[in-house]
């Protein structure tokens, strides 16, 4: 279908009427935003891992019937929307949170280990935002380096867990390597440390895994233990925007969590998250897409010996051998946004999967780059 026609055809799709929205991947992909639409300031934006696909045309739907519900309160929707979450993944309501993006769940937690002072023990580099509050608060970060395949590194983590040790960041698959623990390691270590501090386990990518079967930690919190997971919307449901996520914890944590949000999230991340959890053909669909990005990016790496880590996640971490200030540099002149820098790895480049045209638009700019 021409770009052109696709706006009409959407809008056919989406005053249809209620009811779910069920398209072969060739129809998604033809109600797909343009290149052109999902470029910011004329630069393709594979910086921040988002899903460029979205919003899905249930999405669009979804959104078209939101408008009576404006102006109420979404209290009574989180309520749905957790038993929602908590029947899929096995658990009961009271063991789910609905955040405004997981970052509001990862902010929270991170207030309340740091509120009494006290460590808090994590490899670097990772996902930042709740060791950063924490740190804000008066937190005292125990950084422990990344193994030599650029792993998070449980030996190290278990060496620096004192008596002043509040918490355990483990960042799962991890932001900005893409790569994945041994899962009976990290239960193992879950088992074990828990019982001394709560570990956090970040499931934001969990979704992109590529290991078949492999396990979520959430089987822990069943069994009582403290472990706190973080899940998100923002990733394979493409609802960055609309902020939405939830953490996974006991009674008692979950409770503590709720009652520490400063405000969660609103009707139109509420209903569009239920949409999301709906709609499998895109949920495939965005995973299919990403796979296929990724086997770009991997074939033009390989193509100019660059070395990259096989990513379970929605973007690759690759060493460039030049300092990322002047890589950025050179891929904004070519049109590319990509992501920031991650110390100590000041030679490696971090970019997402977008789209397989923007894709294809980053692949043309590296072999410039790296000619
Ligand atoms: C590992 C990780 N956790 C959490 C988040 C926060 O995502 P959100 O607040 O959109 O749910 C991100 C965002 O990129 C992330 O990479």
């Amino acid at each position: 279908m021409a770009h052109i026609n696709r706006r009409s055809w959407l809008k056919t799709l989406t005053s249809a009427g209620a009811g779910a929205v069920l398209l072969s991947p060739s129809q998604i992909l033809a109600a797909m935003p343009t290149i052109e639409e999902n470029t910011t300031n004329g630069m393709v934006r594979l910086s921040s891992n988002e899903n460029p696909y979205s919003p899905s045309p249930s999405m669009k739907k979804a959104i078209a019937a939101i408008d009576p519900d404006l102006c109420r309160y979404p209290n009574s929707h989180f309520a749905t929307l957790e038993a929602i979450i908590a029947k899929r993944e096995g658990l009961d309501p009271s063991q789910v949170v609905v955040t405004s993006g997981s970052r509001e769940g990862l902010k929270a937690v991170g207030q309340m280990y740091s509120i009494r002072g006290g460590e808090i023990v994590t490899c670097l580099p990772t996902y930042k935002a709740l060791i950063s509050y924490a740190e804000f608060l008066g937190s005292k970060i125990r950084a422990v380096p990344l193994t030599e395949e650029l792993g998070y590194n449980l030996p190290g983590i278990a060496k620096e867990i004192k008596s002043e040790t509040k918490m355990v960041f483990i960042c799962n698959p991890n932001n900005p390597t893409g790569t994945l623990l041994d899962p009976g390691k990290l239960e193992i270590f879950c088992r074990k440390w828990s019982a001394s501090v709560p570990v956090f386990v970040d499931e934001v990518y969990y979704d992109y895994i590529e290991q078949k079967g492999y396990p979520s930690m959430k089987s822990l919190i069943s069994e009582g233990l403290d472990v706190i997971i973080a899940r998100t919307f923002s990733k394979v449901y493409g609802l960055a925007g609309v902020r939405i996520g939830y953490m996974i914890a006991n009674t008692r944590i979950a409770t503590e969590i709720r009652n520490s949000l400063m405000s969660g999230t609103n009707i139109m991340g509420l209903k569009l998250a239920m949409t999301a959890l709906e709609d499998k053909e895109f949920y495939n669909f965005s995973l299919e897409k990403n796979r296929e990005g990724k086997r770009l990016i991997y074939s033009a790496l390989d193509e100019l010996n660059l070395r990259y880590l096989p990513s379970h996640t929605n973007f690759v971490f690759f060493k460039t051998g030049r300092n990322i200030s002047e890589v950025q540099r050179a891929f904004t002149t070519e049109g590319v946004q990509v992501g920031r820098a991650f110390p100590p790895y000041l030679d490696w480049c971090r970019i997402s999967t977008g789209t397989t045209e923007e894709v294809k638009v980053f692949v043309g700019a590296l072999k410039k780059v790296f000619a």
